[in-house]
């Protein structure tokens, strides 16, 4: 593909981009005191130098008010700027431009930085179903104190060196909920019909005009559809962005989906793999169809075919690639050098990207834990010094990622995989229900072994006397884990199986199953939706609060509702005692009540794992160095397991 849209040079307002790939506002949780870090710059260079046109910096609150987590940014004093000048001055070194995001939640706020609940101010005094904040109504005085906040922090964006801002008033953040009828109960001038909804967002844009002048970008970020059953009618959206545009209010208008406010809105924030790539394009042409300025869109866009086409076609001017950007920073300069088999795809999983920023840890990749590490074990990835042979036995995610990244290295690597396939439980994960992109991570770490030139042997199991007849300098012991069958009454039943038994299909299951549950996980979860599209009846018992406890919250609750859509009873707090005959025996995780179950056909088992230690165990006693990573270690997920042979790989073992 010739991708002629997408690296065509793009001039708008007062900036020409060199492309049309856009890393959009992402919190990365790697500010400090409101600040500008080394790692958040280290981060960004790393996406200026893989080619991005345009780097969005993370939102930055205008106002003391504005502050939603514990962890970002703050424009809303002149301490801000000397960082934000270093960022932009490092990027601009790539030739990429930068703009930087301008955020007040409203009442969107996730919590405070002592642990106490915030006091959230909002349009009206309307909760949000999502943190159940009760927000205080604005007055006319903090009305007017937040709009000049927005219109001081723009000039200190200028100040630092930025090409531009970005006005968020998506995802339901205060500007969409002046916005939103729903939300905004208002009976002064900001409230009413649509002109007075949209008084509040003229204000900020007039003021953010007037002080930053008109060479400056100025955009506007705005979510095409919430999909919430609050949400503002998508017509009016379109109606909101060409009456601004008849006024020149934005240089340009991104469109994304989701809102803040609800579970179900949330989920479209970050849209996991159960979304179709580049769902979100016909939101962003309802409102190129009306308006003047340029148009972004931004959602699941992950590759740069998919970029391309949705240009091609005229439904935007550029691309949002953010996660695509956070898998993979070359990934521009792979597509314009037609190297797309090298492209490491964003597979939605949420895992490390959203998933960190949710747990309040800076983000990164499952499948590239360089990400987020820029200046740590990223930076350890240099040829080595002493050159050896190593033998590494398993070709799950861990041995993988350590093969490709000591092959790369300079070391003679061979991985031995004893199935006919790579891959190890990822090909399990990825036969769950709308989860087959899963796979894509074997795809980029079997592509990242071959560019790297590792000596890979399928069907090759390793034992001691291979070891001993290969007689390499070091062993690496990835040979992953198996699935648990813990001991209980009744545990030698026939009527008892594995989920990945049920999953690979080895097993006959009843028409009425219950799975009993450990770690609120995706397995149990996925395979109860598999069986009740197939026509069971499925009880799916928990011993966690909640199903997908342990998940991203945006993969969660799109796989609750899954379950909810499929008839899938879900009982948490659910315990494994025991079972006889059809009965199936649960204590309550709290109560240590019993949870009795009958009629039950098959029990399945989702019990977590257990390492393969065998070759560990027969190789400790001899003279061969070994080092053992991933599940074969302990028990986790790919994401452990990647960044286990990523931390080997650079450690002193192999310098
Ligand atoms: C870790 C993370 C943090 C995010 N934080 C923000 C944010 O600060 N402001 C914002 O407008 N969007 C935020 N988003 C949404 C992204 O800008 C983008 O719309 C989303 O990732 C979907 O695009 P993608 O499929 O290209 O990743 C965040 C996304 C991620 C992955
Ligand atoms: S962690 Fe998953 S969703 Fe996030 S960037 Fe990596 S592959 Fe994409």
């Amino acid at each position: 593909m010739a991708f002629e849209t997408l690296f065509s040079s793009y001039s708008f307002g007062s900036v020409t981009l060199p492309n049309r790939i856009v890393s959009t506002g992402h919190d990365t949780v790697m500010a400090h005191n409101g600040h500008v870090t080394d790692r958040l710059i280290a981060y960004h260079e790393a996406r200026a130098k893989g080619g991005a046109g345009l780097i969005i910096v993370q939102v930055a609150g205008v106002h003391a008010t504005a502050r939603y987590t514990s962890h970002m940014l703050m424009a809303d004093d002149d301490t801000c700027i000397e960082g934000y000048r270093t960022l932009a001055k490092k990027i601009h070194a790539q030739g990429t431009k930068v703009f930087g995001q301008l955020f007040h939640p409203g009442r969107e706020i996730m919590e405070t930085d002592d642990g106490t609940a915030p006091v959230a101010y909002a349009p009206s005094a309307v909760p949000n179903s999502r943190f159940a904040v009760m927000p205080v109504p604005l007055d006319q005085q903090m009305i007017d104190e937040i709009v000049d906040g927005y219109a001081a922090s723009a000039l200190r964006l200028k100040q630092s060196g930025l090409d531009g801002c970005e006005i968020v008033a998506s995802h339901g953040y205060l500007p969409a909920q002046f916005l939103n009828p729903a939300v905004n109960r208002r009976t002064d001038r900001y409230g009413g019909d649509l002109e007075n909804r949209m008084r509040f967002l003229d204000e900020i844009a007039s003021a953010v005009r007037a002080r930053v002048g008109d060479d400056f970008v100025i955009g506007l970020r705005i979510s095409g559809e919430e999909r919430d059953v609050e949400a503002m009618d998508k017509n009016e959206v379109v109606a909101v962005c060409e009456t601004l545009d008849q006024k020149n209010a934005f240089d340009y208008y991104h469109v994304i989906a989701g809102t803040s406010a609800s579970l179900a809105g949330a989920i479209h924030i970050v849209p996991p793999m159960y979304y179709e790539t580049g769902y979100v394009a016909p939101f962003a042409a309802r409102v190129k169809a009306v308006v003047k300025a340029p148009v972004m869109v931004t959602g699941r866009i992950n590759q740069p075919q998919i970029a391309e086409q949705i240009l091609a076609e005229g439904r935007a001017d550029f691309c949002g690639m953010t996660r695509a950007l956070i898998a993979d920073p070359e990934m521009p300069n792979k597509a314009l050098a037609q190297k797309l088999d090298d492209i490491r795809a964003c597979i939605a999983c949420n895992q490390a990207c959203i998933g960190h920023f949710h747990k309040g840890y800076p983000i990164s990749c499952i499948q590239y834990p360089e990400t987020g590490r820029e200046t740590t074990l990223a930076a350890r990835k240099i040829p080595t010094r002493t050159k050896k042979n190593i033998l590494i036995a398993g070709g799950g995610p861990a041995g993988m990622k350590a093969a490709s990244v000591l092959a790369a290295r300079g070391h003679h690597v061979t991985l031995c995989e004893a199935s006919a396939q790579l891959g190890g439980q990822a090909l399990l994960a990825q036969l769950l229900p709308g989860r087959a992109e899963f796979g894509g991570i074997i795809t980029n770490l079997s592509r990242e072994m071959d560019l790297a030139g590792v000596d890979v042997r399928r069907s090759t199991p390793v034992t001691r006397a291979f070891v001993e007849q290969e007689r390499p300098d070091a062993v690496i012991i990835a040979t992953g884990a198996t699935a648990r069958r813990p001991e209980f009454e009744g545990s030698d039943s026939a009527h008892i199986v594995t989920a990945w038994q049920a999953l690979k299909g080895e097993a006959n299951i009843g028409g009425r199953v219950v799975i009993a549950e450990w770690k609120g996980d995706w397995i149990g979860m996925g395979l109860a939706e598999k069986l009740a599209r197939e026509g069971r009846k499925v009880t799916l018992a928990t011993e966690m609060p909640m199903a997908g406890q342990a998940l991203p919250f945006y993969v969660r609750d799109e796989m609750v509702a899954r379950l909810h859509r499929a008839g899938v009873e879900i009982v948490p707090y659910a315990r494994l005692y025991g079972t006889d005959a059809e009965t199936v025996y649960f204590h309550h995780a709290s109560s240590s009540e019993p949870i009795v179950m009958e009629g039950i056909e098959t029990l399945i088992l989702s019990q977590g794992h257990e390492s393969a230690r065998m070759l560990y165990d027969d190789l400790k006693v001899t003279d061969v160095a070994i080092h053992i990573i991933g599940d074969a270690l302990a028990p986790r997920t790919a994401e452990e397991a990647v960044l286990d042979g990523l931390k080997l790989a650079v450690s002193d073992h192999f310098s």
